[in-house]
């Protein structure tokens, strides 16, 4: 699919916001480019935002004129406050920035600052991918041939650098010969499922049916659905999961009904530092609720509240897929143990 891209001096993106119905690049040449691009959200998905942040730094390292090592520092600290803030619940975002101002703060001079903000952004898109084809080879061993999955969001190759997170696994199960049906919730407001989801799945062969967010009970009763795989956008040391909204409504529904309920996401996802009351949920414009394309679907006046992340507790989590295996209960052990074997 090639959605993202370093050409060696500019970074090209898929504008996510114009899919399905067009296949628009655009290029970013510099770190406000990056900022634009991740809170307008033409990429999106905690790896990806997360890829962008760290060229973003890269970028501004890159271009940024100073007369002194200290300026160039300078430049670069409010670079990494400027691009860590482009969304705040994405754990990535912030991992991946620090992880390029860490490499080349190591460096002596300013003109190898440069060439390893460089090398340390390609090196995360690189590693990302490796992450998403071990989430994938490792979630494909919990799913049977001709189970149907519900995904809600988009947690694929479009929020990742290839393979995806929660879509990984099915990817991989597929490749080795198992029959995968895909049911994608729309994930109101933004459409990520309906728009993203289940265009990238099509790219792919994969037989996928759009449902609404409302109709996931529903489905459950009828047992239509054999297993849940979502994305996470945080997931903190004592294991809740930070990811869209309508994730936990999902996972509330699948305890109910039985149903297994995965998460799948790569250990840049993984917060060391924040207890889940500390982080922050994202409110996005109320015209993502107020409005479909031109048409205005709650009167004028009426108050409208659009937080578009929610958390789901350890308690209705079956496992965790990360590129470092599948991690059961009690998570807060767990996840500590492989965030200590190398983050
Ligand atoms: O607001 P978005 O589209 O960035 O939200 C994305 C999600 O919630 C995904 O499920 C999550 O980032 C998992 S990414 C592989």
């Amino acid at each position: 699919m090639n959605h993202i891209e370093w050409t060696g001096k500019e970074l090209r993106i898929l504008d996510q916001r114009a899919l399905p119905g067009q296949i628009k690049f655009v290029n970013l040449r510099s770190i406000e480019d990056c900022y634009q691009a991740i809170s307008s959200m033409q990429i999106r998905g905690a790896p990806l935002i997360g890829v962008v942040g760290a060229f973003g730094l890269a970028l501004l390292a890159y271009n940024a004129k100073a007369k002194s090592k200290e300026e160039f520092l300078k430049k670069i600290m409010e670079g990494v406050e400027y691009i860590s803030n482009a969304r705040p619940t994405a754990y990535n975002l912030k991992h991946c920035v620090q992880l390029v101002f860490k490499a080349l703060q190591s460096k002596e001079n300013v003109d190898l600052m440069r060439s390893e903000a460089i090398k340390k952004a390609i090196e995360i898109m690189n590693k990302e991918e490796e992450f998403s084809r071990k989430i994938g080879e490792n979630g494909e061993t919990l799913l049977e041939d001709g189970d149907t999955i519900l995904t809600h969001c988009n947690a694929g190759e479009l929020a990742t650098i290839k393979y995806g997170t929660a879509l990984a696994p099915i990817r991989i199960a597929i490749e080795r010969g198992k029959c995968i049906y895909v049911v994608a919730t729309e994930t109101r407001p933004a459409q990520q499922g309906a728009r993203l989801t289940a265009w990238e799945l099509k790219q792919y062969g994969v037989p996928t049916t759009v449902v609404t967010d409302t109709a996931v009970g529903y489905l459950m009763r009828r047992r239509l659905i054999d297993k849940v795989i979502v994305g996470a956008d945080r997931i903190t040391l004592d294991g809740y999961v930070f990811n869209k909204i309508g994730t936990y409504q999902v996972a509330v529904l699948a305890k109910e009904h039985n149903i297994k309920f995965y998460v799948a996401a790569p250990t840049s996802t993984f917060d060391p530092h924040l207890t889940h009351d500390a982080v922050v949920i994202e409110e996005r414009k109320a015209e993502e609720i107020t409005m479909i394309g031109r048409k205005r679907i709650v009167p004028k006046g009426v108050r409208v509240y659009n937080p578009v992340f929610d958390i789901t507790p350890p308690t209705l989590i079956s496992a965790i897929i990360s590129e470092k295996g599948i991690l059961n209960l009690p998570f807060d052990k767990n996840i500590s143990r492989i965030l200590d074997n190398g983050n």
